[in-house]
């Protein structure tokens, strides 16, 4: 157990990592990421009642494995190009549902991941995302019952408390289920994401675990390939994960240094899009963001404007 156990922390160790996003973190821009460089790559949040109620159907005209909700819309689309590297994240409150989820898909994820850092009210109100933070209990059960009954790596993301010591408790205490890492977003539940991230914090409490810390936060200083380097220094971390800056320009991933301008990001993004059938509003959703200063030009209207994916290409 103990060999598996390491293994698994290899798998955290020096990489970039695509955050999960709701609405953003879909199949297109996960794969948009890989090519671009991110070793892996985070689904948006899922909410463990929702992927319950999905059938898995195998897709063969995309050569995707998906699953989908009663009404037939995709919760889950994943295919073999980033089996290796993708991570499923579930919004959760219960040993019992996580397991049952993770089950799910686990023969077709890299890894599996709880979200105990989410402040929206939405997730608070459910004891889910960041409420866990205060229950270690429940999140000690709900990750041990993961780690134990699952082939893939488990992981947690979280954020930090107001005070240190509660901080470097929590993290112990979620050492301890066995988790191959943690990732740890720099604010506290009631920070925003204007308020500056404490790397000092998350330098801090790497130095008292062994297990691989992934530091997230940095966005609102990481503009180039290089700033990620800085934010792995100041973070004591040999792996980071990157949120909103490669949801405004995806090639924020390329080792080369410079990023695409966003008119090749978005013939890229749409190239995937359409190659795997993805909803529109979901498209239209990440070009927002990709062009996000630009949506009153007459591109921008025009692809607001548009009906299907294909008329934005
Ligand atoms: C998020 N974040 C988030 N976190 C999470 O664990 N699950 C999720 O589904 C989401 N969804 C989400 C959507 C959007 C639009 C944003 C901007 C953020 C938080 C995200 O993963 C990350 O922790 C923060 O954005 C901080 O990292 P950056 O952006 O500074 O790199």
């Amino acid at each position: 157990i103990m060999n598996n156990v390491n293994k698994c922390r290899h798998f955290y160790e020096n990489k970039v990592i695509l955050a999960p996003m709701v609405r953003i973190s879909c199949l297109p821009m996960r794969l948009l990421a890989l090519e671009y460089g991110a070793d892996l790559v985070f689904c948006e949040e899922i909410i463990d009642h929702k992927m319950l109620q999905c059938r898995q159907v195998q897709n063969e005209l995309l050569g995707t494995t998906d699953f989908l909700w009663s009404d037939d819309s995709v919760i889950f689309r994943t295919c073999d190009l980033e089996r290796d590297k993708v991570i499923f994240q579930i919004g959760t409150s219960s040993a019992d549902r996580a397991l049952k989820v993770a089950k799910m898909v686990e023969d077709h994820v890299a890894g599996i991941d709880i979200n105990m850092g989410c402040p929206k009210e939405f997730s608070i109100k459910g004891g889910m995302g960041a409420a866990l933070m205060s229950q270690p209990e429940k999140f000690s059960e709900i990750l041990t019952s993961l780690v134990k009954n699952v082939k893939k790596p488990i992981s947690c993301k979280t954020r930090i408390k107001s005070d240190l010591e509660g901080t470097l408790e929590m993290m112990k205490r979620i050492e301890a289920t066995g988790v191959s890492c943690i990732t740890i977003h720099g604010r506290t539940k009631e920070e925003r994401p204007n308020d500056e991230n404490h790397d000092d914090v998350i330098s801090h409490v790497t130095c008292h675990l062994t297990v691989p810390v992934v530091a997230n936060g940095g966005s609102s200083m990481i503009k180039t390939y290089k700033d990620i380097e800085v934010f792995k220094k100041s973070t004591n971390c040999s792996s980071v994960m990157i949120g909103r800056s490669a949801m405004w320009n995806p090639s924020i991933f390329r080792n080369q240094g410079c990023t695409d301008d966003v008119d090749v990001v978005i013939r890229k993004f749409l190239k995937y899009a359409i190659k795997y059938d993805t909803f529109l509003a979901c498209v239209k959703y990440c070009i927002q963001q990709f062009m996000h200063e630009n949506l009153e030009s007459y591109k921008g209207r025009q692809m607001l404007n548009s009906t299907t994916v294909r008329e934005i290409w």
